[in-house]
C-alpha cells in the first residue's frame, strides 16, 4: 500500500528511483511520481495507473537528470486516482516537494486554515497540506519545519521530502508507517520496504516513531521530534535476495505456494531441539503459561483465518479458552482484559494498521502482546513483548500463502508447547504430534506434485459467478481462507460457511450447477459434514470435496473428491489449503487476470 524510494548519490537518481518502486509494486498502488533535482530546479512527473507509464513518460528516467530525487507509488485514500492526486505534491512555489505513505487524519481541519490563509489546493489529497504547511514553517531551517509539522498533524506517515534551497539532501520522517535509509558507495536510499533499496545495499537503518533523518553525499543524520541530534545503528539485512524474485516461476503466487515445505521448515525445525519445543525465544514463564485463563487472538484478513485455527486448536490441545476478533472491531469493542491472559496478533508483514492499533489498545491495558510476525524489524514485532517469527521470507504476491501457511504452524506449536507445559496432553500424545509436525513439509510436497489435477478442474469454472465453500471446526476455518483467496484474485464471489449454518438461509442461494467446495478432512465431523453436501446436492449443487484417503465414500456423492493425505485433524489445515490455493491461482490465471496485483489491493494495509 504505497510505496516510497528515494536516492542522492553520484549516479543518476530516477532510473535507481523507478527500479526500487517497481520493486514495490507487489504493495499496490493505482499511480506514480517522481520529482527529480537537477541542482536549480526540482523537476516533477507524474501518471496514473501502472509504473510503467511513468517509466515511459520519464523514457525510463532519462529525461529527468539529477543525482537527488523521490519517488511514490500511490494507493488512493483521499481522492481519487490521478495524475494530479499522485505524489509527489509540491507547494505554490515548487520549492518543496513531498512524498507521504500514510493519511494525515486531521487534514480536513489543516486544509481549512491553509485555505483561509491563501493556500491554494491543486489535489484532493490528505498529503497536499504537509507541502504547504512546510511552507509555512520554513525559515531555512529544513529539520526545524518538519518538526513543527509532526508536532501539527495527527495519524500516519512516512514522508520523503526534497527542499530547492538545500540541493543535494533530501529528507525524511515517520510515525506509523514504515521507513528506512540504506547507504552504500555510490549513495544514500530512503524506502518504505526493503525490497526497493536490497540490489543496492543490506545496510540500512530502520527509522522509528517520530524520527527525522537528513541525508546528503556526506553523512546521515537523525533527528528526534523536538530536532535533537540522535545516534542510531545500522542493521544488515539478511534477506536472500533472489527470495524477492520470480525465480523462473510465471507468477511469485505460485513460487510462494511452492516455498511453503521450506517456509515451514525453517519456522519449525530450529525450535525443535532434542525431541522437543523449545519457544524460550518468547520469554514466556511457565508459570505464567500455566496461569493463563484467556488468549484472545487479533488480526486481519488471512492471518485473521490462522487465528480461527489457532483457536481450534489452542483449545483442543491447550485447554485455554480462546477468542478471536478481526483488528478492525476488537480495536472498538471496548473489550473486557483480564489478568492472566495473552493478546496475540498475527501480521505477514506487522504494519497492518488496524492490528497495530489494536495491539497498543491491548498494551494500554497492559496486556501481554505476543505476535507471530513475518516481517523482523517491523512496527508489530517491534512493539510486541514476545515475537513468534515465522520465517516464510520476503511474500510478494498479494495474496498470501506461505506466511499463512507458516502462521498455522506457529500455532501448532504454541498450541504443544501450552499443552505440554500444563499438562492437557500426555509425553506419548506430544510425541506422536511432533511427529506429524515434522512430516507436514514433506506431505506438502506431495501435494504440489499434483497440481495439474486442480489446474485441470479450475479450467472448467473459470466462468462460475459463485461459489460456496463450506466445512466443520477446522475445516470451516480453512474454507474462510480457501474461499478469500479465491476472491481476492479471481473475482469469483464466494463465500465460506460453516457446513451446518448453510441451511440457516445461505442454501437458498444453491441452484443447479452451483459450485460448492465441501471439507471434510475432520474424521470426527465427516458424517456431519456429509449430510450437508447431501442436501446441496438435492439443490442440484456440483460438489468438489475434499477429504483424507481413508474417506474414499465421499465419491458416492460429490461430484469430484481431491484428497489430502492422513495427518493430526489439529493439523489438516496445512494440508487442505495447499489444493485450494492452488484452485485459486488457476481460475486467477485462466481468466486473464494480474495474479500477483489484484485490483483493488495492497500487500500491506497501513491505512486504517
Ligand atoms: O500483513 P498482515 O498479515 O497483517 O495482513 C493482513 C491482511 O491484510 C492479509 O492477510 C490479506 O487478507 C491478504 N491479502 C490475504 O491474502
Amino acid at each position: 500500500m504505497c510505496g516510497i524510494a528515494g536516492y542522492i548519490g553520484t549516479k543518476s537518481a530516477a532510473p535507481i528511483i523507478l527500479d526500487g518502486l517497481s520493486r514495490l509494486e507487489y504493495r499496490g498502488y493505482d499511480s506514480a511520481g517522481i520529482a527529480v533535482f537537477d541542482g536549480e530546479k526540482i523537476h516533477m512527473k507524474k501518471a496514473m495507473g501502472r509504473l510503467r507509464v511513468l517509466d515511459e513518460l520519464t523514457r525510463h528516467g532519462a529525461d529527468m537528470p539529477g543525482f537527488c530525487g523521490i519517488g511514490h507509488t500511490r494507493w488512493a485514500t483521499h481522492g481519487c486516482p490521478s495524475d494530479t492526486n499522485a505524489h509527489p505534491h509540491m507547494n505554490e512555489e515548487n520549492t518543496i516537494a513531498v512524498v507521504h505513505n500514510g493519511i494525515i487524519e486531521n487534514y480536513a481541519r489543516l486544509k481549512k486554515r491553509l485555505e483561509q490563509k491563501g493556500c491554494h489546493f491543486v489535489s484532493e489529497t490528505d498529503t497536499e497540506v504537509l507541502a504547504h504547511m512546510l511552507t509555512e514553517y520554513y525559515n531555512g531551517d529544513p529539520v526545524a519545519a518538519i518538526e513543527k509539522v509532526m508536532h501539527r498533524v495527527e495519524g500516519s506517515y512516512a514522508l520523503g521530502i526534497m527542499f530547492l534551497d538545500h540541493p543535494h539532501h533530501i529528507y525524511a520522517a515517520r510515525k506509523d508507517s514504515p521507513l528506512i535509509v540504506g547507504t552504500n558507495d555510490s549513495g544514500k536510499f530512503i524506502a518504505s520496504d526493503v525490497p526497493a533499496i536490497l540490489h543496492h545495499t543490506r545496510n540500512v537503518y530502520y527509522m522509528e516513531n517520530e524520527e527525522i533523518v537528513c541525508l546528503s553525499n556526506e553523512h546521515i543524520r537523525f533527528f528526534n521530534i523536538d530536532g535533537e541530534a540522535i545516534a542510531k545503528e545500522a542493521v544488515t539485512i539478511d534477506w536472500d535476495i533472489h527470495a524477492a524474485e520470480k525465480g523462473g516461476y510465471e507468477h511469485f503466487m505460485l513460487k510462494e505456494i511452492h516455498e511453503q515445505p521450506k517456509a515451514i521448515r525453517d519456522t519449525i525445525f530450529p525450535r525443535i531441539k532434542k525431541d522437543d519445543i523449545d519457544l524460550s525465544e518468547l520469554g514466556l514463564e511457565e508459570a505464567e503459561i500455566r496461569r493463563l485463563k484467556k488468549i484472545s487472538i487479533i488480526a486481519c484478513g488471512s492471518a485473521f483465518h490462522a487465528g480461527v485455527t489457532g483457536k481450534y486448536v489452542l483449545e483442543g490441545l491447550a485447554r485455554i479458552p480462546v477468542e478471536v476478533d478481526l483488528a478492525s472491531e476488537y480495536r472498538y469493542r471496548d473489550p473486557i482484559y483480564e489478568r492472566d491472559s495473552l493478546v496475540i496478533i498475527v501480521s505477514q508483514s506487522g504494519e497492518t494498521a488496524d492490528s497495530l492499533a489494536a495491539l497498543r489498545e491491548a498494551k494500554a491495558h497492559n496486556g501481554k502482546v505476543l505476535s507471530i510476525v513475518n516481517v523482523v524489524g517491523s512496527s508489530i514485532a517491534r512493539e510486541s513483548d514476545a515475537v513468534f517469527y515465522t520465517w516464510a521470507g520476503p511474500e510478494i504476491a498479494v495474496a498470501t500463502t506461505k506466511a499463512y501457511s507458516c502462521q498455522l504452524a506457529a500455532f501448532y506449536m504454541l498450541a504443544m508447547k501450552f499443552a505440554q507445559i500444563r499438562r492437557t496432553v500426555t509425553a506419548e500424545r506430544f510425541d506422536a504430534l511432533l511427529n506429524a509436525l515434522r512430516l507436514l513439509p514433506e506431505q506438502i510436497e506431495g501435494l504440489l506434485s499434483q497440481k495439474e489435477k486442480i489446474q485441470f478442474f479450475a479450467n472448467h469454472y473459470l466462468a462460475t459467478e459463485h461459489i460456496f465453500f463450506m466445512g466443520r471446526g477446522i475445516d470451516y476455518a480453512l474454507s474462510l481462507e480457501g474461499s478469500l483467496k479465491l476472491k481476492e484474485i479471481s473475482y469469483i464471489h464466494s463465500e465460506a460457511y460453516a457446513a451446518g449454518e448453510l441451511k440457516h438461509g445461505t442454501i437458498s442461494l444453491v441452484e443447479d450447477g452451483t459450485l460448492v467446495v465441501a471439507v471434510a478432512t475432520q474424521d470426527a465431523l465427516y458424517s456431519k459434514t456429509m449430510s450437508n453436501i447431501v442436501e446441496v446436492k438435492t439443490r442440484g449443487a456440483f460438489v468438489m470435496g475434499l477429504t483424507t484417503l481413508r474417506h474414499q465414500d465421499m465419491e458416492n456423492c460429490a461430484d469430484y473428491v481431491l484428497y489430502v493425505p492422513e495427518t493430526e485433524n489439529y493439523f489438516m489445515g496445512s494440508l487442505s489449503i495447499i489444493p485450494l490455493q492452488l484452485f485459486a491461482y488457476y481460475v486467477s490465471l485462466g481468466r486473464g487476470l494480474d495474479v500477483d496485483k489484484p485490483r483493488n489491493l495492497a500487500k500491506s494495509v497501513t491505512v486504517e
